[in-house]
């Protein structure tokens, strides 16, 4: 037994913010920004917030699963920028579907959020301990970035995506899930206030920093290294899969991946121009994207793949 996807969503904010709109606020230019990234544009918002992209990309998850809201036993949210330190967003996002039964709460392994939250709603139902789960990843990137530091001002984007999972014959096949703490420094930012007790201390990351080209030699390591390991533990050549389906950081990672992996581009689908860097959101808004789109055939072997601070990182393997 296991469990399987059955329903996927999406929300991104209204407001469209281009590299040239971004070029009239910090030392910046299309051409460094998308010959570096891939990014053209991203959403960012204005009037929602994490929780509300994270109901909205619930209630379309659902519709697409059959699924009444009143049905779902658990919700958990990727997530690190909440709105709110508690309430947590999965009990938003519970209160706004009107569901009075689901175990909710967020877990954040910021990038690789979204696997994490997978895996841990699969044990779940794997455990018994829930029949139907909601796993979503919501961010608001922008509420933690420094925009005037355009190292980091142009990657980041906002955004929601989410799944319905539940119990079925086949599905999530295997998931190799990992962490270095030793690294942390590589993407930090501190976000919460001092107490009356601790006195005026200076924040050291009061935004997001990061050592990009770290992150980066990181990343194109760790993400096959993850995926070689998953197709060795479930028996799997690596070209019976047919989706690489990777958090959507930079497309020179992703091109990286696809070299050292041997396998063409094709099989790696990218919406990063569109939508930046979204963080736990990337992987399920992409995942929706080509949902709808039909890309998806029944029975597909799909590998997905999250990297990040912390630093962590997540892929798992699964049939369509
Ligand atoms: O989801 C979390 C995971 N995060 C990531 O995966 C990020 C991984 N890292 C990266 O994607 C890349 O390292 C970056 C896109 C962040 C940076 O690309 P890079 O090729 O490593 O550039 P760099 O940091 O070495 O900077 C090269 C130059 C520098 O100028 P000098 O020192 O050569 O004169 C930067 O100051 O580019 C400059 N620069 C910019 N110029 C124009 C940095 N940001 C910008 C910018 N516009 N926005």
């Amino acid at each position: 037994m296991t469990s399987r996807i059955v329903g996927t969503g999406h929300c991104v904010p209204e407001t469209v913010i281009t590299n040239d709109d971004l070029s009239k606020i910090v030392d910046t230019n299309d051409e460094w920004i998308s010959s570096r990234t891939g990014i053209k544009s991203r959403r960012i918002v204005k009037e929602e917030n994490t929780s509300y992209m994270a109901y909205m990309a619930a209630k379309q998850a659902l519709d697409n699963a059959n699924i009444l809201p009143e049905d779902i036993d658990l919700i958990i949210v990727a997530t690190s920028t909440p709105d709110t330190i508690f309430p947590n967003t999965a009990c938003c996002v519970q209160g706004l579907l009107n569901n009075k039964k689901a175990v909710c709460f967020d877990l954040n392994a910021a990038c690789s959020g979204f696997i994490y939250a997978l895996n841990v709603a699969h044990s779940h139902i794997v455990a018994k301990m829930a029949k139907k789960a909601l796993v979503i990843g919501s961010e608001c990137m922008s509420k933690v970035i420094n925009w005037k530091d355009r190292g980091t001002c142009v990657l980041f984007g906002d955004g929601a995506g989410a799944v319905v999972i539940e119990e079925s014959k086949e599905g999530f096949i295997h998931t190799v899930v990992g962490s270095d703490g030793s690294k942390g420094e590589a993407i930090i930012c501190d976000g919460h206030s001092n107490s009356y007790f601790e006195g005026e201390k200076e924040k050291k990351h009061p935004f997001t920093e990061m050592n990009g080209q770290e992150v980066f030699r990181f990343a194109v390591k760790k993400v096959p290294e993850s995926i070689g390991q998953l197709l060795e533990k479930s028996n799997t050549l690596i070209e019976e899969i047919d989706w690489y389906i990777l958090h959507q950081a930079n497309e020179r990672i992703i091109s990286s991946v696809s070299k050292r992996l041997g396998v063409p581009m094709e099989k790696f689908p990218i919406n990063l121009e569109q939508y930046g860097n979204t963080s736990a959101a990337s992987v399920p808004i992409l995942l929706d994207e080509m949902n709808r789109n039909g890309m998806l055939k029944k029975g597909d072997k799909i590998v997905i793949s999250g990297f990040g601070a912390g630093l962590t990182w997540g892929t798992s393997l699964l049939i369509w």
